[in-house]
């Protein structure tokens, strides 16, 4: 069960992760002996694409971005490295005007598509709560990367664009961890949650526990993983064929969930935020989700 999986994953991601590596590869011949520039290069002209309900509306280049919104310099609590640490950043209001007009409001959630298969969808009352940048450079010239502590340390790039907050007095923010921070973000929509995954809700006869958990499995896991195919391509499915359910034991699920390297050494999936308050009942919520979404088990269809 553990190195199938993980090899899945491996080759997921890098599929993934694959055309935009290899366009990034053609850049570099072409800027020649230029190595060096050739990043800056790519990510400047690195296309983002908005999408409307699944309809491509635009695509802008961060050289696009810089004629329609100020660069600002953002102190930011980094969750990804628990400290402190300021970027360069486009604030995101601006341009999601400029791209869908007023009526970006409106919509229910964005999904972000991020090269490495991360796809988290965060709702727009988020964005209209708090202050959303988009960082795409370090502000003390630094080199656009972080350590993320939360996956074993691995060495990240942030661009093109890498979603930030202005959190430093948020308790609400810093309580979510590192959730709804996407880095390498390529892809922007607007959707309606229930449209875009129509297969992910608990059955409606779920206990009220169940439809809690489901909350906080949107929040805090469907990013990287998929239920019944939807969701992110960062990591396994969790319920189609077997659900995780069905082949861990509960106690060991929980610890998976709050601390993965508690079980197996060096793997890069998170901790559910420690800063969550209550984690242990949100950890048996998402695991009452889980059971109940084991009695609703559809095959996966490929999602656009
Ligand atoms: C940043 C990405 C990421 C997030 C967020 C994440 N996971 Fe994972 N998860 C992974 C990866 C990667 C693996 C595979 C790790 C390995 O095999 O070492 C994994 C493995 C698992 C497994 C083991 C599956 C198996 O069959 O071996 C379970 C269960 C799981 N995750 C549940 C969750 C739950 C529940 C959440 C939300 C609280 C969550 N994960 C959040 C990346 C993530």
């Amino acid at each position: 069960m553990v190195s199938p999986d993980s090899s899945r994953i491996g080759s997921r991601g890098m599929r993934v992760a694959g055309n935009f590596r290899y366009i990034q590869f053609i850049l570099v011949i072409l800027c020649g002996n230029v190595f060096l520039l050739a990043p800056a290069f790519s990510q400047n002209n690195t296309n983002i694409e908005f999408r409307d309900q699944g309809r491509v509306v635009r695509t802008l280049s961060l050289t696009d971005f810089g004629a329609i919104a100020a660069v600002v310099s953002l102190k930011v609590f980094e969750a990804h490295e628990k400290k402190e640490r300021a970027y360069q950043v486009y604030p995101v209001r601006p341009l999601l005007d400029h791209v869908f007009g007023k009526t970006w409001e409106k919509a229910e959630e964005i999904v972000f598509t991020s090269t490495d298969g991360y796809q988290p969808s965060i709702p727009v009352a988020r964005f209209l709560a708090h202050d959303a940048y988009f960082a795409f450079a370090s502000a003390d010239g630094a080199p656009f990367t972080l350590i993320n502590v939360l996956q074993n340390n691995e060495l990240v790039q942030l661009g093109p664009l890498y979603l930030v907050w202005d959190n430093l007095q948020s308790t609400a923010l810093l309580a979510d961890g590192a959730s709804g921070m996407p880095y390498q973000v390529i892809g922007i929509e607007l959707t309606t949650f229930a449209v875009r995954y129509p297969n992910l809700s608990p059955p409606v006869q779920a206990s009220a526990q169940a439809q809690r958990g489901f909350l906080h499995f949107r929040k805090h896991c469907l990013a990287c993983h998929t239920i019944n195919g939807e969701g992110g391509g960062k990591a396994p499915e969790l319920n189609y064929p077997a659900s995780v359910t069905e082949y861990l034991k509960p106690e060991y699920l929980a610890r998976w969930i709050e601390n993965p390297t508690s079980i197996r050494y060096n793997t890069v999936m998170p901790p559910l935020a420690k800063e969550i308050p209550n984690r242990t009942t949100v950890t048996q919520e998402i695991i009452a989700y889980l059971r109940a979404m084991s009695a609703a088990k559809r095959m996966p269809k490929k999602t656009p």
